[in-house]
């Protein structure tokens, strides 16, 4: 069974990886990598793309999963040092107190590539970042709910990222660019979910109760897919339609918005491929083999789908890639 489930993993990753030959210079190396932890189905996905490909490339992979606290995360990156690392992933928690420890990381001479979230620190500190454009994925998000209103008054919910964390702040921010010229829209409540399914569910469902079981509320906005698939779940559970008389609009393209679109109670998503590793192994590879520093900013594609885009065929195509 696990060599099946391995396999399948596999061949999805070997779809979404453009060349097959790419970073065959890491073979050898040790790369430390700092998790945040599997707060999503996202999250997941892009823990098993980078374990595979490491595997795949040759690369002793030393994986830490930090539960979400930043305290593992610094704790792990002075443990990837003191084993003289080659190089340091890190998929940082929230945005600031990293200046001590990737000094620390430079001072030893140890490269480090930031994974899909930002960090407020000095661009030296790290080698370079991989990861969307934030603020244009809520940009997309809040542009498309002003075109499927049109000139309808629409009260929006919004369900936070994680408290501190770049998606949270970045998303929050470009959402409200995307509705700024619309009058008739208006995030009358926000609040963190923490980027969880339980959490989503849990602020939908104070929302729903504060706002007249929902008959006030005309869309829901999540800083992740995961919080939208239990928004889902407490719309439904309090009588209402997700997807017609609540509107629901996210952001990962994981399986399982698919799957809530097919069903009818899901409207749209903004992707963000969990294929981080590919693009940071590349730049290692050049870095540690031929110098070349790469861009500071690599930033990955953020399209918009939406039932129109055959959300079945979407959820085939990903089913494999460890969500
Ligand atoms: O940093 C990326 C975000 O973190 C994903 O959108 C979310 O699902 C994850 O937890």
């Amino acid at each position: 069974m696990k060599i099946i489930k391995t396999l399948a993993l596999a061949a999805g990753i070997g779809a979404l990886l453009s060349s097959a030959s790419y970073a065959e210079g890491l073979s050898g190396k040790t790369i430390g990598f700092s998790q945040i932890g599997s707060e999503s189905g996202w999250r997941a996905a892009e823990t098993s793309v980078t374990k595979a490909e490491a595997e795949r490339l040759g690369i002793d992979l030393k994986f830490a999963d930090a539960q979400q606290k930043q305290e593992n995360q610094i704790k792990a990156i002075r443990g990837f040092i003191a084993q003289g690392v080659d190089a340091i992933l890190v998929a940082p928690v929230v945005a600031t107190g990293w200046e001590e420890v990737l000094t620390e990381a430079k001072e030893a001479n140890i490269p480090v590539v930031l994974l899909d979230r930002g960090i407020d620190a000095p661009e030296d500190l790290y080698l370079t970042s991989v990861a969307s454009d934030q603020v244009k994925e809520g940009r997309v998000a809040g542009e498309w709910l002003v075109a499927e209103v049109g000139d309808r008054q629409c009260n929006v919910v919004e369900l936070q990222g994680t408290v501190g964390s770049s998606p949270a702040i970045n998303r929050k921010q470009g959402f409200e660019e995307g509705i700024a010229g619309a009058a008739n829209l208006a995030i009358i409540r926000s609040q963190t979910g923490d980027f969880t399914r339980s959490k989503g569910k849990e602020v939908m469902e104070g929302f729903l109760k504060a706002e007249g079981g929902g008959a006030n509320i005309c869309a829901v906005y999540a800083h992740n897919d995961d919080m939208a698939v239990g928004a889902i779940q407490a719309i439904k559970d309090a009588g209402l339609k997700p997807g017609s008389d609540i509107l629901v609009v996210s952001i990962d393209a994981v399986p399982d918005i698919f799957a809530a679109m097919v069903a009818g109670e899901a409207n749209a998503t903004v992707e963000l491929t969990p294929n981080m590793a590919g693009p940071a192994f590349a730049a290692l590879d050049a870095y540690l083999n031929a110098g070349t520093v790469p861009e500071k900013f690599i930033i990955t594609e953020s399209k918009l789908y939406t039932p129109a885009d055959d959300p079945q065929g979407e959820y085939d195509r990903r089913k494999g890639l460890g969500y």
